[in-house]
């Protein structure tokens, strides 16, 4: 689907009711499900799945192979790596759904990072230009400019706006 204001590959899948803003690019093998808004100038790599009602601000990159599931917000400037995982259930059955009532919400606040296979479980929050290492498992509420890494995912350092590490704990 082409139109004067966002781009999307005609791979890709888009549902109705679905807001994409302009200078939006969706690549390969993606379905956008209906009541998801994407900002403005984003970019989302190939075999992405943005579930119904999801919120995504403006200048965000999403690496091939990631899931949003309903329930989960990305503010302006996120990051998120290759393969990374978010959820909405923390104690899943498939046979007692619990509704989308009771998802639990994730929120990732302006410019921060997820890294590369990195998990974050429901129900927390990653602050402003905070960095979840590669492979990470968060299980808590990731601060402000910090950078998180390991299973669980523990503070290892302080980073900046632009991703350098400026103080290790
Ligand atoms: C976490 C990260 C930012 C660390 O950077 P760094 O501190 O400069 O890395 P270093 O190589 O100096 O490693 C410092 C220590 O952290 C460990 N470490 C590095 N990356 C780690 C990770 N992902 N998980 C756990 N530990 C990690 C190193 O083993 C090292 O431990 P040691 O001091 O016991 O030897 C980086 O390794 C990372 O995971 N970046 C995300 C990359 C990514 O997913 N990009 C996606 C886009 S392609």
């Amino acid at each position: 689907m082409k139109n004067e204001s966002f781009f999307v590959h005609e791979s890709s899948y888009i549902d109705e009711g679905v807001f994409i803003g302009q200078g939006t690019k969706i690549w390969y093998f993606c379905h956008i499900q209906s009541g998801a808004k994407i900002g403005k100038n984003c970019v989302i790599g190939q075999n992405v799945n943005i579930s119904n009602n999801v919120i995504i601000g403006d200048n965000v990159k999403i690496q091939n192979n990631v899931s949003l599931y309903e329930g989960v917000e990305l503010e302006d400037g996120v990051f998120c790596g290759p393969s990374c995982v978010f959820t909405n259930d923390l104690t899943p059955r498939a046979e007692f759904p619990k509704g989308r009532e009771n998802y639990k919400k994730t929120v990732v606040r302006r410019g921060a990072s997820i890294g590369a296979n990195a998990t974050v479980v429901c129900g927390n929050e990653i602050g402003e230009y905070a960095m979840v290492a590669a492979g990470a498992v968060v299980t808590k509420n990731v601060e402000a400019y910090t950078l998180v890494a390991g299973v669980p995912a523990i503070p290892i350092a302080k980073v900046d706006n632009k991703g350098t590490i400026v103080e290790r704990f």
